[in-house]
């Protein structure tokens, strides 16, 4: 087996940390400091979640064979963190769905775009993974950095989404070392080409898809037109301009020597295990889905 040179720390630690969020308090519907824009983006990428992390984690473990031991071990947690995460965002979706939105074109999308990706080879799904996992690594960096991004929320589900945000960091490297792995005999090239031809692609979809659904989710708050995509734009590019903050990281992707680790961003994890309120539960039961 060629081996590879793997930058993911050696001490690193995955942690699936089996929480349950707004089990027992209701969720308000404009539960985003009453604000229908940022209500609407996030609700749009909860909606993404549920199928959307089975489908890492069928394209992560469908090239599983052959890794080295470290990485195998990696992939079973990796599982385990996006199951429990499917998990938590579908009983969110669900009461967002029982607070009045209708979910279902946002929901036929994800599954058109899954299904177009399904019908070309594996390793097109692992492309698409690696690459949206580091999309959401970097949403997730900058989630924890600027607490801004959540300040107004309510506290319960701020607390799901830094707890997911938590995870993505934690397991970022899963899905690139996995995509590492499972092309060891490319060129680098060729590595690169892909790789760069389908983050462009995921980059284009994810914005058009999550424009527009978080456009759909405002109007079924009474918000259109102008007014509806003065106010998203604003949110995502101006402020807190979650898109344009994640601007650098998202183009070091492109870089010679990338790697999700070359940044080492645990710090963030410290301070949210620190944090008041947010003490982490012993990772007791986990339902391990390998
Ligand atoms: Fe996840
Ligand atoms: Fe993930």
């Amino acid at each position: 087996m060629t081996s590879i040179a793997l930058p993911t720390p050696a001490d690193l630690s995955i942690t699936p940390r089996d929480r349950r969020f707004g089990r027992e308090t209701a969720t308000p519907r404009l539960w985003h400091g009453g604000s229908v824009e940022a209500t609407a983006i996030y609700n749009a990428l909860s909606t993404t979640f549920p199928v959307g992390e089975a489908f890492f984690v069928e394209s992560v473990r469908a090239f599983r064979e052959g890794a080295p031991p470290k990485l195998a071990e990696e992939i079973k947690a990796f599982t385990t963190q996006e199951a429990i995460h499917s998990r938590e965002h579908d009983a969110f979706n669900k009461r967002a769905a029982a607070s009045g939105y209708d979910l279902s074109k946002l929901e036929a999308q994800v599954e058109k775009r899954l299904a177009m990706t399904r019908s070309k080879p594996p390793i097109v799904s692992l492309a698409a993974t690696m690459a949206l996992e580091h999309f959401t690594a970097i949403l997730a960096h900058q989630l924890l950095a600027v607490p801004q991004h959540l300040a107004a929320a309510e506290k319960e589900t701020a607390d799901l989404w830094r707890w997911h945000a938590v995870e993505e960091i934690e397991h970022k490297g899963v899905a690139y070392d996995t995509w590492l792995h499972a092309t060891r005999h490319w060129p680098r090239g060729k590595r690169w080409k892909v790789k760069a031809k389908v983050m462009l692609y995921v980059t284009r979809n994810f914005v058009v898809d999550r424009t527009a659904g978080s456009l759909e989710l405002m109007r079924q708050d009474g918000v259109t037109g102008l007014k509806a995509w003065s106010r998203l734009l604003w949110y995502l590019w101006i402020r807190p301009g979650m898109f344009r903050k994640i601007g650098g990281a998202w183009l070091k992707f492109f870089l010679p020597g990338f790697h999700p680790w070359n940044e080492d961003d645990r710090h963030l994890l410290r301070a949210y295990e620190a944090s008041a309120g947010d003490t982490p539960e012993p990772a007791r039961k986990v339902r391990r889905a390998a």
